[in-house]
């Protein structure tokens, strides 16, 4: 065999596992499709959306705030070219990093489509239609997700006026009316994009809660903050029909528990529906690699009913988020290697990097209702802390779930400035099995947002000194 281990994909999940892999001494090599690596997360995704992210939010800062501030005459002219510059310049680097990285590790890249055509062998089918055929001992596939659709109904995604996050993050104007379809985190991190540059922006959500499966109480008090912002939800909406006009298109509607539909007219319509696990081309059928509801199926090693060959990250079960695959791919190329890889799936934080942000670890707390744990919660708002007032990011809370006979913190959930760094802790917290007790007795800096998240903690464990 040429290679240890081949890696079909270079999103998080194969990037990050091929470069370990060839530090764990695994002669790698990666199959990618697209013309540079870093899959959807770094090419289309996470990091282009939050360099857009950043910068309206900027921008909607020194349109909206600066003015309490002091700041008196400071009316920004947007610059969209611009802004997509500097989203395409940070995307460029970041695909740079990675290619920088396969050189320095001595991992061979074979650029085309990757079909696995016997165990052990990768059949890669370049665009000019030339095959070359790569053989590894073993074979990971981490070919990640593709836009999901709505199901059910025909949508024709021309990436101008229909659009998926790929056209939703390169639009050339900024549309007077955005409907975004599917209130969860593509849907509200965009929506919050446009929002700031001036779109009337209006989400039709099938459930009664925008980020469905978040904490009920950080979800309600977040749509607040948004509506607050002056985005509009349609909640409890399914939605039945999107089609193209002459100018723009519409979106029709109905309520979930039933009523008479409504439409809307949209000069741009974000699809923002969910993904799939991306398994085409792949010949899976033929090599007889098991699915289960659609994603390709594991053992708790990353590997398939097939020997040799591995799936991890948005192919197969669990989150789909870039963290998660990174560390499954950090575990099959430890695994691979001989080490004992793992995840603590109990330990995996999400955050939505909207303004303000969401973010969240371990349970909520209607999952642990539902699970019959007795808990209790402690909760601090961003009101009382010195520093969010200094900065006028008073918006959200602080909420910590943890066991009530052991104190064992099990869940935690963050609505406000700079949430999805101030999870971390928790993060840490709950990895090393730690109680509120255990963070309510850590030394916070004075003053820092940080403090809420102690202060929490106090509360769970006994009483917060601040409020
Ligand atoms: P999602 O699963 O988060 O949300 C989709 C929403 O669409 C759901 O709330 C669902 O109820 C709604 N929906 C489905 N059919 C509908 C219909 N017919 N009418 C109205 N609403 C409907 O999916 P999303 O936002 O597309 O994101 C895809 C994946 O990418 C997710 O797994 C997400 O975790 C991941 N992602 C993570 C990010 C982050 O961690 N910051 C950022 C962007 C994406």
């Amino acid at each position: 065999m040429a290679y240890d281990v081949i890696f079909i994909g270079t999103g998080p999940g194969g990037y990050v596992g091929a470069i370990k892999a060839a530090q764990l001494g695994l002669k790698t090599a990666v199959v990618e499709k697209r013309e540079t690596y870093g899959g959807t997360c770094l090419n289309i995704g996470c990091i282009p959306s939050k360099a857009l992210l950043h910068a309206s939010e900027m921008f909607a800062e020194a349109e909206h705030s600066f003015d309490a501030l002091g700041i008196e005459g400071v009316k920004p002219k947007l610059n969209l070219a611009k802004m997509m510059a500097h989203k395409d310049a940070t995307v460029a680097s970041n695909v740079g990093g990675v290619a920088f990285l396969f050189k320095k590790n001595k991992i061979d890249a074979f650029r085309g489509t990757g079909r696995i055509v016997a165990p052990g062998k990768v059949a890669v089918t370049g665009e000019d239609g030339k095959v070359t055929e790569v053989e590894g001992a073993n074979i990971v596939i981490a070919t990640g997700s593709d836009v999901a659709g709505i199901p059910g109904v025909k949508v024709d995604i021309d990436e101008k006026v229909i659009v998926s996050s790929t056209g939703g993050i390169a639009l050339d104007k900024v549309p007077a009316n955005l409907v975004v379809v599917g209130g969860g985190v593509i849907g509200l991190e965009l929506g919050s994009v446009w929002a700031r540059l001036g779109s009337k922006v209006t989400v039709v959500e099938y459930l009664d809660t925008i980020l469905g499966g978040m904490d009920a109480e950080i979800s309600k008090q977040f749509q607040r903050m948004l509506a607050k912002q002056g985005i509009d939800f349609k909640l409890g909406a399914k939605v039945t029909a999107v089609e193209k006009g002459k100018k723009g298109a519409t979106v029709t509607f109905e309520p979930v528990k039933g009523g008479a539909a409504e439409t809307l007219a949209a000069d741009v319509v974000l699809i923002a529906t969910g993904r799939r696990p991306y398994t085409d081309s792949l010949g899976l059928e033929e090599v007889g690699v098991e699915l289960e509801r659609g994603k390709v199926k594991t053992d708790a090693h990353y590997q398939t009913n097939v020997k040799g060959i591995y799936a991890i990250g948005d192919v197969i079960a669990g989150p789909m988020l870039a963290h998660k695959a990174e560390d499954e791919g950090i575990a099959v190329a430890e695994i691979l290697a001989g080490q004992r890889g793992h995840v603590n799936y109990d330990a995996i934080p999400s955050v939505v990097y909207t303004s303000p942000e969401v973010a969240s670890v371990g349970k909520t707390e209607e999952e642990l209702k539902k699970a019959g744990i007795d808990y209790k919660v402690g909760k601090f708002p961003f009101t009382a802390n010195g520093r969010a007032r200094a900065m006028l990011h008073t918006e959200g809370l602080v909420k910590i779930l943890a066991d009530k006979a052991t104190d064992r913190v099990l869940g935690a959930h963050i609505v406000g400035f700079g949430a999805g760094e101030m999870i971390h802790e928790l993060t840490v917290l709950m990895e090393f099995g730690g109680s509120s007790e255990d963070l309510a007795r850590t030394t916070h800096a004075h003053p820092t947002m940080s403090e809420a998240v102690r202060e929490a903690a106090l509360a769970a464990f006994f009483k917060p000194i601040h409020i």
